[in-house]
């Protein structure tokens, strides 16, 4: 039994999430956190929203909204959404708890002490229009690397480049069009080249990761710049001591809150579950982690996240820990690419985009959770299109797995209303049967390496396998002795091929369970509500029972229903 840390990249609260965000981050993390449950190990599956920096603050003036009331009203909407998608988060929290902004301060103390953080001039950018600061993210212009034309100040999202807003050749305000001022002000810096070797090492040591994502954290460390690590912002985690100390218009940078987000929620979790120490067993030596995230956010967790550790951690004697102790560094990042539409990103503000609670209210979260993991974004972008989704479904699903259910259970309903008993099993069940119990071992492989697509092609595979076999022993035209043999084999079949799908379709795996007539609940994402300083808000919590990765015996005599149809149909809008 392993302690994996399943640490989810947290969603800004800007918004409702649309299918873009859920491909990258949310529907690969669930599917591997549910399967090493299945598996034996203990899993701590965190994450949370994002609320400070500013695109919660640009959002906010678009509504017209002071940016707490707009966070949080982001938070309850973005936790019913992936409540609503089965995501088995132990917590989901977010960053404007008191725990978290004592985690950030106290990493942020330690990096201080050990001297990886340091004060220096920062050349920012000023709108002449309002005086004030322009935060990276309100600049444009060009990528002096890639020659994109739409870097933002903070990142370019064609080269993946980090970003300064000075770097930006020719750069715009978003706001109202006008060129920045530069000037110079104090800030805190994070020594990236002081903690490149360490990184370097890191990185060295690390195993299974994607190659493209391996090679881009490679590439970054071949020209470590310092980070600013604190920006002229009211609105953010107050950093504790110093000259910023009691200044409410410096604020630490977004990413070095929201990134101490895994930890302090792992914090939290076990505060709640009154152990206060047990957060420890997933992030010292010996634990697993596993980071989830989209492509975007690779180098903050390739680069900036394992850099804050070593800085609060210490690498060179003399340095000292924080009071967490030496924290470990991530096992593994796991990052997805882009789902896009029609070939362009998804994007609110240009209303390219479908919301995941509207496509909810036509398409069962395991028809979305199944086509994203057979053909999200594994490796490359894919593209997302109601046409795609209903192929998949309707042709995979439906007409596959759930007609394949459906068959085997109706007819053993109709012939014996329970699970007969075989006595034995011919050749050809007898080879069905050991397709699905060597099943569990490669498909289970592919889940603990990322490799969805493979998993869930190698899953259809077998109930391919299943429906074949049905057609051609057709039962139906049987004896009775011989019928016995043909559905119980295939009634075990279905079992199988349930369990493993069951990390990826949780909703209609338990039902399924319970239509071959083993008792089943299902394991899904409950809400609790939290208060904290007369605020009140909702967390997503456990418990999750996934039941075990093996094969589950179908029972003689268990009664099986009258089936009913476990998957819908999907209907592409503007089809019917
Ligand atoms: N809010 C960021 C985004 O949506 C992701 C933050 S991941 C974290 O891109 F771990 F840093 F929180
Ligand atoms: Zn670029």
């Amino acid at each position: 039994m392993t302690h994996i840390l399943v640490a989810v990249a947290w969603p800004y609260a800007n918004g409702p999430r649309h299918i873009g965000h859920i491909a990258g981050f949310a529907v690969p993390s669930d599917i591997f956190a549910r399967y090493q449950r299945m598996r034996g190990n203990d899993v701590l599956m965190v994450s949370g929203t994002d609320e400070h920096g500013t695109p919660i603050l640009v959002q906010a003036e678009k509504e017209g909204m002071s940016p707490e009331d707009l966070s949080l009203k982001y938070h309850e909407v973005i936790t019913e959404d992936l409540k609503d998608l089965g995501m088995s988060y132990d917590i989901f929290t977010r960053t404007r708890t008191l725990t978290h902004k004592e985690a950030v301060q106290e990493l942020f103390r330690s990096a201080l002490r050990n001297g990886y953080v340091y004060l220096a001039e920062q050349k920012v950018a000023i709108s002449p229009s309002t005086g004030r600061t322009l935060p990276d993210r309100y600049i444009e212009g060009t990528c002096p690397f890639c020659g994109a034309k739409d870097a933002r100040g903070d990142q370019c999202d064609e080269c993946g480049k980090e970003l300064d807003p000075t770097d930006l050749l020719d750069p715009k305000s978003k706001i109202d069009g006008s060129t920045p001022v530069i000037t110079s002000k104090e800030h805190y810096f994070l020594d990236l080249p002081a903690l490149a070797p360490f990184l370097e090492k890191w990185l060295e040591s690390r195993q299974g990761w994607r190659g493209p994502v391996m090679a881009f954290a490679k590439a970054l460390l071949k020209d470590p710049r310092p980070r600013a690590i604190t920006r002229d912002i009211d609105w953010g985690v107050p950093v504790p001591e110093g000259p910023f100390a009691g200044d409410p218009s410096k604020r630490f940078y977004v990413w070095f809150d929201a990134l101490v987000g895994y930890l302090s929620s792992s914090l939290e979790w076990s505060r709640r579950a009154g152990e206060e120490e047990a957060w420890e067993k997933w992030w010292k030596e010996g634990a697993e982690s596993y980071y989830f995230m989209g492509k975007d956010n690779i180098a903050f967790h390739t680069e900036i996240w394992p850099a804050i550790l070593l800085a609060s951690n210490g690498v060179k004697e003399g340095d000292c820990p924080s009071r967490f102790g030496a924290l470990s560094l991530p096992s593994k990042v796991v990052a997805s690419g882009f789902m896009t539409m029609k070939g362009a990103k998804f994007s609110s503000s240009r209303g390219v985009v479908v919301y995941l609670r509207d496509l909810l209210k036509t398409c069962q979260p395991d028809a979305i959770r199944y086509f994203i993991a057979s053909c999200g974004p594994e490796k490359e972008d894919s593209d997302f299109s109601f046409e795609e989704l209903a192929r998949k479904v309707n042709g995979e699903l439906v007409a596959s797995w759930g007609n394949l259910v459906n068959r085997v259970c109706s007819l053993i309903h109709k012939n014996w209303g329970e699970i007969p008993d075989p006595e034995g099993l011919g050749p050809r069940g007898e080879d069905l049967l050991s397709s699905t119990l060597e099943g569990f071992g490669e498909v289970g492989e592919l889940i603990g390496e990322n490799r969805l697509h493979e998993a869930l092609s190698k899953i259809m595979r077998l109930a391919g396998q299943a429906n074949r076999y049905l057609s051609d022993t057709e039962p139906w035209k049987k004896g009775e002795e011989e019928k016995k043999k043909i559905l119980f084999a295939a009634a075990q079949a279905v079992s199988d091929i349930n369990v493993m799908l069951s990390p990826f379709l949780p909703f209609s795996s338990p039902r399924i369970f319970s239509l071959l007539g083993l008792p089943s609940s299902p394991s899904l994402p409950n809400i609790r509500t939290v208060r904290e300083e007369g605020e009140e808000w909702s967390e997503i919590c456990g418990p999750y029972e996934c039941g075990s990765w093996a094969r589950r015996e179908i029972e003689i005599g268990a009664k099986v229903p009258k089936p009913f149809p476990v998957f819908k149909k999907f209907e592409a809008p503007g089809e019917a």
